[in-house]
C-alpha cells in the first residue's frame, strides 16, 4: 500500500439509463467502477435488529450498494468516523485501505450488493478493534514521520 492513502471512504453516484419502462444501472469495471470486479456477494433476509460488519480489511476495495431496501454503514478511517445511510440504487459507498466498518439498520427488504476486488480471504481481515486502532495508528504515524 505504499503509494495509496491509508484509507479512503466515499459516496458514488451512479448514472441510471431511464427510459419510460423504468431504470438501468450498469457497473462496469474500470469505468464506473474504479477496480476489477473479482467478487460479487450479497446480504438479504437480514435479521430485524442485526449488525454485521464489524471488520477491517488490510488490503481491499470495496463498494457496497443497497440494490434494494436500506441500511446505513458507519465506518472509521483515518479521516474519522463517518455514517452513511444507503437507501437507493443509485448509491454506492467505495472503501479502501483499513476502514472499520459496522452495518446496521437494515430494512426487511434490504439487499445490499458489495462488489470486491480480490477473492474471499479470511487472512485479508482484521476482526479485532484494538488491533485495527493499532494499525491504523502504525499507519498514521508512519506517514506523519515521512512527511516530515
Ligand atoms: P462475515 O465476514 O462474518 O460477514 P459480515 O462482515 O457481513 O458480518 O462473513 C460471514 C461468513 O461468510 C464467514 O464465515 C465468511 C464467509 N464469507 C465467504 O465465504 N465469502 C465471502 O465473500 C464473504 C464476504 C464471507
Amino acid at each position: 500500500m505504499t503509494d495509496k492513502k491509508i484509507s479512503e471512504v466515499s459516496l458514488l453516484n451512479f448514472s441510471a439509463i431511464s427510459d419510460q419502462r423504468g431504470k438501468l444501472i450498469s457497473l462496469e469495471a474500470s469505468k464506473n467502477i474504479p477496480f476489477n470486479i473479482e467478487r460479487v456477494y450479497y446480504l438479504f433476509d437480514t435479521i430485524k435488529g442485526a449488525e454485521r460488519g464489524f471488520h477491517a480489511h488490510i488490503d481491499l476495495q470495496q463498494i457496497a450498494i443497497c440494490i434494494s431496501g436500506s441500511c446505513t454503514i458507519d465506518v472509521e478511517s483515518a479521516e474519522g468516523k463517518e455514517s452513511f445511510t444507503l437507501d437507493a440504487p443509485n448509491k454506492g459507498l467505495f472503501m479502501t485501505g483499513i476502514v472499520w466498518r459496522e452495518i446496521r439498520n437494515f430494512s426487511a427488504d434490504c439487499v445490499l450488493m458489495v462488489l470486491a476486488d480480490a477473492l474471499y480471504s479470511e487472512d485479508d481481515y482484521i476482526r479485532d478493534y484494538s488491533s485495527f486502532e493499532a494499525l491504523l495508528t502504525s499507519f498514521c504515524f508512519n506517514t506523519t514521520d515521512s512527511e516530515n
